[in-house]
């Protein structure tokens, strides 16, 4: 929504004289920002509204002017009727201007006992409450998205890396519900950051509270919080909750461009592990062959624009003395795009997720490169009684020999494999090459197919009935 700057001087200000020029209007104003917030505002000031009628400051008439005035306003904003004038500096300022002029009287008491402090206050908690609801469905998306993909195509081995070599062979799908684990806290980040959110600081006014007997347990009852704020001064100016917002997008947009940064890497020529549909892919304006994970890349850059909203929002806030400072009215520029912005991520996040095809054969086909099984062989020289650093180093011999002659472990012959240990039997080619490998993993939580069963069985269950 565009705002347009006029020249009118605004009706609430008779302390001050002389007219505002254009540019110290524009920095004064967070329309182009809290605009956003008008279908909140709005509901903040009914339930304010029917609280004031049933303490006795609004009569009955009063009262449904009101409403009707303010269910026409959201109306008339929603189909751009209602202009946003920046002199107005924000919205609540636009839903009040307009109300007054549409409804007289009864529409200058709605603000009784009630500050653009508290009111700001709530306005962002009720936005903060719904964007939170919407991410955690948004996350349960994407986790049931990695959960289906790992149920259909994740019972083909391929290698498990770390840093970046092959180091034992896994089920595809055990790798798949790691980042399932991964959003599965960032749930529980944001669930829990809601508690905070949870508490509604209207009828804290400016700073002090209201001589006026607000009834402010029946607004926080309308407006579906379970507390209210315990303290006017802290209400109006915390902010924690944005902030907690923040890193929680800060750790989901890490998590999320840690896969990425897997399945670009995947989705390369080289690897070929995984293909990506062409739906969420792009070319090159110049090289007609391409075909580049660029939606990938991007949903790897969105950490760095939530890291440093967060970062952003802390460095406003460090230092503000107590109770509400006009610094606060940018909260809004920080946690507002990250929120759009990592919401449109989750939703292509699904996309990519629930259109790949992994390719089977490029994994196989590179499977017996990289010693996957050398871990796999010292553990079976532990079952045969050798302590662990000297299975390690037997292992780390016959690998440098194989290395030399250009074998896997699985083709050496028994006779050079007895000759590095006298406690291997033939029973050894049992364990040799990633498949065997994949079915000795004997714990809980390990890459084998009875462990990714189980941790299917759990996510299945667990994400339908959330
Ligand atoms: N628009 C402001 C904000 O977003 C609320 C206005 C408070 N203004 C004031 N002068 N106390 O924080």
């Amino acid at each position: 929504m565009k705002g347009k700057v006029s020249k009118s001087v605004k009706s609430w200000e008779r302390r001050l004289s002389g007219q505002i020029d254009e540019e110290t209007m524009l920095l004064l104003a967070s329309l182009d920002v809290d605009a956003e917030l008008y279908k909140y505002d709005i509901i903040g000031s009914l339930a304010h509204a029917i609280m004031l009628r049933e303490i006795g400051i609004l009569t009955g008439s009063e009262l449904s002017a009101i409403r009707k005035g303010l269910k026409k306003i959201l109306t008339d904003i929603e189909s751009g009727k209602i202009k946003l004038d920046l002199a107005l500096e924000d919205i609540h300022m636009v839903i009040e201007t307009a109300l007054i002029k549409r409804i007289g009287q009864a529409g200058q008491k709605l603000h009784t006992g009630r500050s653009r402090n508290d009111q700001i206050a709530l306005d962002l908690r009720l936005w903060a409450r719904d964007a939170v609801d919407d991410l955690i469905e948004l996350i349960g998306n994407l986790q049931r998205a990695f959960v289906n993909l790992a149920d259909e195509q994740g019972w083909i081995i391929m290698p498990a890396y770390t840093h970046l070599q092959r180091a034992q062979p896994i089920l595809a799908g055990h790798a798949l519900l790691a980042y399932v684990e991964m959003l599965d806290r960032d749930v529980a980040r944001l669930a829990d950051c809601r508690k905070r959110i949870d508490v509604c600081p209207l009828g804290s006014g400016a700073i002090a509270g209201s001589s006026i007997q607000l009834d402010r347990k029946r607004v926080a009852e309308l407006l579906g919080f379970s507390k209210i704020a315990r303290n006017s001064i802290d209400a109006v100016s915390d902010r924690d909750f944005l902030a907690e917002l923040c890193f929680d997008l800060s750790l989901l947009g890490v998590h999320l461009s840690r896969w990425a940064e897997d399945w670009i890497i995947f989705s390369t020529t080289e690897f070929g592990f995984i293909e990506l549909d062409d739906s969420v892919c792009t070319s090159s304006s110049m090289m007609p062959q391409k075909k580049n994970a660029d939606t990938l890349e991007l949903i790897r850059a969105k950490s760095a624009s939530a890291i440093s909203s967060l970062v952003g929002l802390l460095v406003m806030m460090k230092s503000l003395p107590s109770g509400y400072n006009r610094d606060l009215q940018d909260d809004k520029r920080f946690a507002f795009p990250i929120v759009s912005s990592m919401k449109i991520a989750l939703n292509v996040a699904e996309k990519i997720v629930s259109t790949a095809k992994f390719q089977p054969d490029r994994i196989r086909a590179g499977l017996d490169a990289g010693f996957l099984d050398a871990t796999s062989l010292a553990e079976y020289l532990v079952g045969k009684g050798v302590p662990f650093r000297t299975a390690h180093q037997i292992v780390g011999e016959l690998v440098a020999n194989a290395t030399r002659t250009g074998h896997t472990l699985a083709e050496l012959p028994f006779v050079v494999l007895q000759a590095s240990c006298d406690k291997i039997e033939p029973d050894v080619y049992n364990y040799l090459g990633a498949e065997n490998v994949v079915k000795h993993y004997k714990t809980a939580g390990a890459g084998g197919k009875r462990q990714l069963r189980k941790q299917l069985n759990f996510w299945k269950k667990r994400l339908k009935s959330d």
